[in-house]
């Protein structure tokens, strides 16, 4: 049977951070290391720029940080493609067909993206690249006939608007050279890690994150920082774990799980102390992201090579992505000189 396709991206905005590895890194090293699955891995610069367009720096250094954190978790580029999605050219051209098959108010109906907008504060400015980037989106997906897309909740709009661009075109041009794509979501409940205050989402801009980056010294002190109970004030005092972050972080990073249930009842039960299971979270936390950051330092020593990787990766999904806009091109019948 043939492999299922897979494409996954990150857009290149900063550092990935721990929240990114839970979600979604983890998965797709599981995803790749399987045999049943052919996996791409794109770094998504074309639709960071939609935001981004007057501070291109600041996507030019965050691509490499991106490329060194994907190495670093342990994806291999013997085994997923990791592509840049500015260098496939043909990634531009199926987006402008693919615009002459969706609406405007369509576009400005798209619930992820309209969340997106008020939070960006474009006011009356919003790029134009910005609010068509679902459909550049579907450029991204179909290129390379992915059928299983794994993607947070909050792009289930997104796979929406690609499954109805690629019926589309398949109707209009009589063709199946198009596949409908799947999102692959996070079991419920289980898809996103808080931040280290609490907050529902680790951000950038919250500054309550712990990066794949970051340095021993770094990472215990963001663990020191961490939001837990406030009314737990004496060592003593009966403690709550829900809403607790380092419980929420135990719950997700160690996988010593009786362990985890002691630690819960003797802190609701009083008598553990916030100091101590701090200690504790930062010792399981450097147990999964020591090694992490000890590769990433390894990769980050050259470089040149990383560029080259890229460059290797995108050379080989330009090949995959120029043989479907020729069959794309040969459905809308505008291959004239062949
Ligand atoms: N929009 C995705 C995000 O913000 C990134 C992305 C770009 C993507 N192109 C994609 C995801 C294609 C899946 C498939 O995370």
């Amino acid at each position: 049977m043939a492999k299922k396709v897979i494409l996954t991206a990150d857009r290149p905005t900063g550092k990935l951070h721990i929240g990114h590895y839970l979600g979604s890194l983890k998965n797709r090293v599981a995803l790749q290391n399987s045999d049943d699955y052919q996996t791409y891995v794109m770094i998504a610069d074309v639709q960071a720029l939609t935001d981004n367009a007057r501070d291109p720096e600041k996507i030019r250094r965050s691509l490499i940080q991106v490329a060194l954190d994907y190495l670093a978790v342990g994806i291999d580029p013997a085994k997923s493609t990791i592509l840049v999605q500015s260098q496939i050219p043909a990634l531009n051209e199926l987006t402008m067909y693919y615009l002459d098959l969706v609406n405007v108010s369509r576009l400005e109906r798209n619930p992820t993206v309209k969340a997106e907008i008020k939070q960006k504060a474009f006011g009356q400015s919003i790029p134009a690249g910005f609010l068509v980037y679902p459909v550049s989106q579907t450029a991204d997906i179909t290129a390379f006939k992915a059928d299983t897309v794994p993607v947070g909740d909050d792009q289930e709009p997104m796979m929406e608007q690609a499954r109805e661009i690629v019926r589309t075109f398949n109707t209009t041009y009589k063709t199946d050279v198009l596949v409908e794509p799947q999102g692959y979501f996070p079991p419920k409940g289980q898809g996103r890690l808080p931040g280290l205050d609490g907050n529902a989402k680790m951000s950038k801009s919250l500054d309550n994150c712990i990066y794949l980056a970051d340095t021993a010294d770094e990472l215990k002190k963001r663990v020191m920082s961490m939001y837990t109970d406030p009314d737990h004030i004496h060592v003593s005092d009966p403690g709550k774990v829900e809403g607790n972050m380092v419980f929420t972080y135990l719950d997700a990073f160690d996988t010593d799980k009786d362990k985890v249930a002691e630690l819960k009842a003797e802190y609701q039960h009083g008598g553990l102390g916030d100091v101590k299971i701090k200690r504790y979270l930062n010792d399981v936390l450097e147990g999964v992201f020591g090694p992490i950051r000890e590769r990433r330092e390894e990769y980050a020593k050259d470089i040149p090579a990383v560029y080259e990787m890229l460059r290797q990766g995108s050379q080989k999904a330009n090949e995959v992505a120029e043989q479907t806009l020729q069959e794309v091109r040969d459905a809308i019948g505008i291959n004239y000189f062949k």
